[in-house]
């Protein structure tokens, strides 16, 4: 079976943080974060704790199985022939966060509830800002091998939760959100020429130190907090980012002028740039959004997604590069014909 993304969604928080806001509390300016990052505000969950993480993927969902019903119908069709979309269809639900509300259940398991999912299989996976990448990986191979035909993957995080409001270094670049994909291989839903061509991912354990947060029920009295080496992770990036969409291109015979638009995640305005560059296209095919979210980590790739898809920029027949990068270091990067 042929895995095929059939529908997208996304949320994040009502409540916007802006440049502005952040600079009345911290030594930093509008002008510093926007030159350095792309970044004008950011999306912050009010939620209780219990409930940030959780809440923001069963939106996400939400909107990503509307979208499938919206497609291909929610009951039996007398003119197909064939029952719609349902929730029964989905066997299984991947959550990549590194964010969760709770260090067990996994919120996968919360949302397989919440969603009226049947009896789905349901876990998370953790790979901080290349987790949604990951997740794709992991639902595609289970769809490929036959062992399910119909996969809900979720990449969000609430950020939020592990930055230190102090330490203006780090605190101005992230933000909160989740995006999801319905990932079918089901007759069904398959159209001609559209589905999952590969994947390379690779990770070099030897900057962990360079990104990295202690678990968060480690110590109570003393909360986690995020720490980042920002140049070293820039540099990681530029490099890294840009090999990886090379290898994955050679290995099916394609050029990056073969790739109709880069869905990279959102960390930094300018490594989108430096990747453009140093594969020889335009910015036009890099689509962004970092200005209005920030670094959602997980969220960051199937947010844009999601936007891109809403939107109508995507059409039958692109061949889109999805790449992740981040904590781990790890870094990956897809190949996908809409
Ligand atoms: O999603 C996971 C992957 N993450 C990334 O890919 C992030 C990669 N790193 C980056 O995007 C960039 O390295 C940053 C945006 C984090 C930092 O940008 P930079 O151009 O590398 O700045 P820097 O860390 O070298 O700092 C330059 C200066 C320093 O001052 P001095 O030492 O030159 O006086 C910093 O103290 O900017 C200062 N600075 C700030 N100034 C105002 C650092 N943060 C701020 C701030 N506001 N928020």
């Amino acid at each position: 079976m042929i895995p095929r993304i059939i529908a997208t969604g996304s949320a994040v928080p009502e409540k916007i943080v802006t440049n502005d806001d952040l600079s009345r509390h911290m030594d930093t300016s509008d002008e510093w974060i926007r030159t350095r990052t792309g970044i004008r505000e950011r999306r912050i969950s009010e939620e209780a704790p219990e409930q940030k993480l959780f809440s923001l993927s069963r939106e996400a969902a939400e909107r990503a199985i509307a979208m499938a019903q919206e497609e291909f119908g929610a009951e039996f069709s007398a003119r197909t022939g064939q029952q719609g979309f349902s929730r029964e269809d989905i066997e299984l639900v991947i959550v990549a966060t590194c964010t969760p509300d709770m260090a067990f259940p996994a919120t996968a398991c919360r949302l397989q509830d919440a969603l009226q999912l049947g009896p789905a299989a349901a876990f998370d996976l953790s790979l901080a800002c290349t987790g949604f990448v990951a997740a794709l990986n992991t639902a595609a191979a289970f769809i490929q091998c036959g062992r399910y035909r119909t996969v809900l993957i979720v990449g969000a995080d609430v950020m939020s939760r592990m930055i230190d409001w102090s330490d203006r270094n780090s605190a101005v670049l992230f933000g909160d959100g989740a995006g999801a994909a319905i990932l079918s291989g089901d007759p069904r839903f398959s159209r001609e020429g559209s589905g999952f061509l590969d994947l390379v991912m690779h990770a070099d354990g030897s900057g962990t130190e360079a990104l990295k947060c202690r678990a968060m029920y480690f110590n109570e009295a003393e909360p986690a907090r995020e720490y980042m080496d920002g140049r070293r992770v820039f540099e990681f990036a530029v490099k890294k980012v840009p090999e990886v969409i090379r290898e994955v291109l050679a290995r099916n015979e394609k050029e990056p002028s073969d790739i109709s638009l880069y869905v990279l995640h959102q960390a930094n305005y300018r490594i989108l740039e430096s990747v453009a560059k140093r594969l020889s296209e335009p910015m036009e095919k890099f689509p962004h959004n970092i200005e209005s979210y920030g670094n959602t980590t997980a969220g960051s790739i199937p947010i844009l997604l999601d936007e891109l898809n809403r939107s109508g920029r995507l059409e039958a027949g692109d061949l889109l590069c999805l790449a992740g990068f981040g904590g781990g270091l790890s870094y990956a990067a897809a190949l996908l014909w809409w």
